[in-house]
Parts: C-alpha cells; sequence; structure tokens
C-alpha cells in the first residue's frame, strides 16, 4: 500500500498517510493537531475540486481522453445498439438486461405511466406561462404525497416500485406542462408504444384517432436520452446523494436533484445556448460575440467542463443525431451558427488554453428546437432521463456500507464571541 508522510512543521510531528484508489482519507489528517483538543486538521476544497465523496461502479469518465462508460460500456456503443430503457435498466441494475428481462422491465415502466389524477389537478394551479422546470420540480415534489410508503427506502421492493414509477412519470410530467401552456386537453399515456414514441404522443397527439411517431425523430430522442442519463458525480447528482443521505424519500431527492439541474452552469445551459444562438444571429455575427466572451463579457454557453478537458463524447453523438434529425425537419441557420462558433472556438488560443470544448449542452438544445420542442422544455427533457442517473446512484448510496448523512465543515470568518447590547444603546446596523 502507497502512502504519503507528512510532516507538521507547526509541530514537527510525522504521519503516514495510506494512499488508496489515488486518495487520502481527510479524515487521516486530523491525526495533526497543534493542541489536545484542537480538531485536527481539515481539507478545504470549495466546489469540491480535488475531492472524492463515494465510492461508485455507475459511470466512468476520462475527462483527458473525452472517455464516457455506462457500466464499463463506452456511450458510442450503446447510443448505436441500445434503447433509452435497456441502458435504463444497465444504470439501475449493473448489466445489461435479457430480452424477457427488458420485457418485464418495459411492461413494469409502461404500467406506471399515468398520474394520480389529483396531481393533474395540482398542474392546472400553474399559470399558462409557468417554467416547465418550476413545474415539474414542484410535481415531482407533489408525487412523495401521494405515494407516502416511499419513505420506506431501506426497503429494496419498495425502492423499486418508486423508480419505476419515477422513470415512468417523467415525459408523462413533461408532456402536460407543455399541453398546460398552450390550453391543450392532456393526452393520455398509448402503453402500445415505446417510451420516446409514447412521449411523443402525450406531447404532440391532436384528433387523430392514434398518434404515429417519426421513425428517425423517435430514435433521435432515444439516443438523446441515453446519453443524458448519467454523468457520475455532477452538481444534480451531488444534490441527489445529500438530500438522499439524510433518508428523505425518492422524490423529495429526485425533485432538489432536478432544481439543481435547472442552473444555467449545469442542464439550464441547453436552454441559454439557444438564447446564445438567437442573440448572435448571424455567421457573420459570430468573431464579435467571440470577442465579446473573451473580453470576459459572458460565457460560451455549452462550451467548457469540469471533467472532460477535452470534445464531450455525448457532443460528438449529439452533432451525428442532429443530422439525422435534419433530414426529417429540415436543417435551421442555428446549427450553421453552431458550427461557425465552435470551428473558430476551438482554433482560438483564448478557448485552447482553458481547453473549453463544446459540451453536452451545446448540440441538444438545436436539436430539441427542430424538433418542435420549446426552448423553456429542454432542461426537463434532459431531467426525464438523468433521473435514471440519479437513481441508480441514490440506490449505490443507501447501499454503501461507508456512506452516512451528509454534513461537511466550514472554516469560519465571522465574529469571535460578542454580547447583545440593549436596543437603546444599538447603534445603526452596518449593511453587510
Ligand atoms: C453540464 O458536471 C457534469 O458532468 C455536468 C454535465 C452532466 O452531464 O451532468 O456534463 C452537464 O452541466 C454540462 C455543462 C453545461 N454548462 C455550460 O455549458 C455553461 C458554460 N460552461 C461554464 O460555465 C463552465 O465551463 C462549467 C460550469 C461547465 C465548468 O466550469 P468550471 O469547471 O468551474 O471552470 P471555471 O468556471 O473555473 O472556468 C475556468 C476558466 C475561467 O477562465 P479564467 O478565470 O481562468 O480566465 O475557463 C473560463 C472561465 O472564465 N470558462 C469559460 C467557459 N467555461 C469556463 N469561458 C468562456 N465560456 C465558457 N463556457
Amino acid at each position: 500500500m502507497s502512502h504519503l508522510t507528512v510532516t507538521d512543521h507547526r509541530t514537527g510531528a510525522q504521519i503516514e498517510v495510506p494512499i488508496t484508489d489515488g486518495t487520502i482519507r481527510a479524515t487521516d489528517l486530523k491525526q495533526l493537531k497543534t493542541a489536545p483538543d484542537d480538531f485536527g486538521l481539515m481539507t478545504y476544497d470549495p466546489a469540491f475540486l480535488n475531492t472524492s465523496s463515494c465510492r461508485s461502479s455507475i459511470t466512468f469518465i476520462d475527462g483527458d481522453k473525452g472517455i464516457l462508460r455506462y457500466r464499463g460500456y463506452p456511450i458510442e456503443e450503446l447510443a448505436e445498439n441500445c434503447t433509452f430503457l435497456e441502458v435504463a435498466y444497465l444504470l439501475l441494475h449493473g448489466e445489461l438486461p435479457a430480452e424477457e428481462q427488458l420485457a418485464v422491465w418495459v411492461n413494469l415502466v409502461k404500467r406506471h405511466t399515468m398520474l394520480h389524477e389529483t396531481t393533474k389537478k395540482f398542474l392546472e394551479g400553474f399559470r399558462y406561462d409557468a417554467h416547465p422546470m418550476g413545474m415539474l420540480i414542484s410535481t415531482i415534489a407533489a408525487l412523495s404525497t401521494v405515494y407516502p410508503e416511499s419513505r420506506d427506502i431501506k426497503d429494496p421492493e419498495n425502492r423499486s416500485k418508486q423508480i419505476a414509477r419515477l422513470v415512468a412519470k417523467m415525459p408523462t410530467i413533461t408532456a402536460y406542462c407543455y399541453r398546460h401552456h398552450f390550453g391543450l386537453p392532456y393526452i393520455y399515456p398509448d402503453n402500445d408504444l415505446s417510451f420516446t414514441e409514447n412521449f411523443m404522443n402525450m406531447m404532440w397527439k391532436m384528433l387523430e384517432p392514434k398518434y404515429v411517431a417519426n421513425p428517425i425523430l423517435a430514435r433521435a430522442l432515444d439516443i438523446l436520452f441515453i446519453l443524458h442519463a448519467d454523468h457520475e458525480q455532477n452538481c444534480s447528482t451531488n444534490t441527489m446523494r445529500a438530500v438522499g443521505s439524510s433518508q428523505a424519500d425518492p422524490y423529495v431527492s429526485v425533485a432538489a436533484a432536478a432544481a439543481a439541474l435547472s442552473g444555467p452552469l449545469h442542464g439550464g445551459a441547453n436552454e441559454e445556448v439557444l438564447k446564445m444562438l438567437d442573440e448572435i444571429g448571424s455567421i457573420e455575427s459570430v468573431p464579435a460575440y467571440v470577442k465579446k466572451v473573451k473580453d470576459g463579457h459572458g460565457k460560451l454557453m455549452g462550451f467548457g467542463h469540469r471533467v472532460y478537458k477535452n470534445y464531450d463524447p455525448r457532443a460528438k453523438i449529439i452533432k451525428w443525431t442532429a443530422d439525422q434529425v435534419f433530414t426529417v425537419t429540415g436543417t435551421n441557420k442555428k446549427i450553421e451558427i453552431a458550427k461557425e462558433l465552435e470551428r473558430i472556438a476551438l482554433e482560438d488560443e483564448y478557448f485552447v488554453k482553458r481547453k473549453l470544448y463544446p459540451n453536452v449542452d451545446f448540440y441538444s438544445g438545436i436539436i430539441y428546437e427542430a424538433m418542435g420542442f420549446r426552448p423553456e422544455l429542454f432542461t426537463v427533457l434532459f431531467a426525464i432521463p438523468r433521473v435514471v442517473g440519479w437513481l441508480a446512484q441514490w440506490q449505490e448510496l443507501i447501499n454503501d456500507p461507508e456512506q452516512k448523512i451528509a454534513r461537511p465543515r466550514q472554516i469560519y470568518t465571522g465574529y469571535a464571541e460578542r454580547h447583545v447590547v440593549p436596543m437603546g444603546k444599538r447603534a445603526l446596523a452596518s449593511k453587510g
């Protein structure tokens, strides 16, 4: 076992700290004290830039090589050979399902696609122009009141049932949010259809007796769902684990994770990319926009990544998928602006030095818009498949004997002890 020898020059003390899996245990540093009642040395790592929070066997990323694997399978092979529900099974159970196992899983999900009628009424309470992420987050949390038995998180059977419910209901809630915005009647699930075809049915069916999805678009959506299903300890998954670590039920934990995803630096970026491309407006305006970003005014949304310091492998597949979608929908100028933006950025020292490449959000929004989704729905489309990753990571947390309630420490920078001054003698408070 390799180790560090650490000398504390405050006291001359020396300790040996074992290195396992390329890490040291932060708690080993607590041996280094300046006095017997000293808490001991702590690490300080804002935003967890260099901190592992768990051991996980679900997803592997090599940021320098641009590698992404789910349970060991390269994302490229999964996107080419599997359906989203097949990959969902892989993430949740650790192995790709055999035919019979997949059929059982698909039928289980189909059994849970409907929403309790009171949940529909809950959705009707939102304004027509409510952002669908706010509606989604609230509705998922509300489902914890529909399924109170979900609080028994230690029962594996119960967990599995709630997981199937969440995977199945995300598309239904999303479609209801969309229909609510336009004052359209809700479309009930059609279990003759595949997962993505049924989602498209609930989104877009009008007065035709049976919705028929375009197979190229349905497959493109399935691939996009596969690409978005998990991504190790990203911000929203970290949130899922933190909330889940208090033994909260899976619905409120997923609602919290979705809330984290909604931020423009995370899953909200795909919506921001479209706004950015609209602002740029033309290929000729790209150089000026790039200069604005380099001058420190804003970011290239859909570029950069905390882990990938190479091209996000998902972005490559999404770019290919875009070409498939455009054979049906026709291309639009935004893809040309995006490609010009990518071309210029990949040659520019500012971005090259910072290893900024297109990430999963750069091209996905263009596809979604071409398919007919409103930009406000893009992050919801991210959440639909990511719920599988959140739940797989949540299960792993619950089954990990090393995990406890998440409760980080801090460096205190406030006042030392001081005492209350009676109101009559109190000076005006300075605006902190
Ligand atoms: C997702 O973590 C995951 O796995 C997330 C995700 C998943 O599947 O769950 O992959 C999904 O969230 C993808 C990321 C989507 N977000 C965006 O596209 C928003 C734009 N990107 C950035 O905000 C940024 O790149 C982050 C948030 C993605 C990563 O930021 P970091 O790792 O905290 O890096 P940083 O902000 O410290 O930036 C380092 C430098 C800075 O410049 P300097 O201060 O050194 O001069 O790079 C610059 C930043 O200003 N920079 C950018 C930039 N991203 C970073 N400059 C211009 N445009 C950008 N997009």
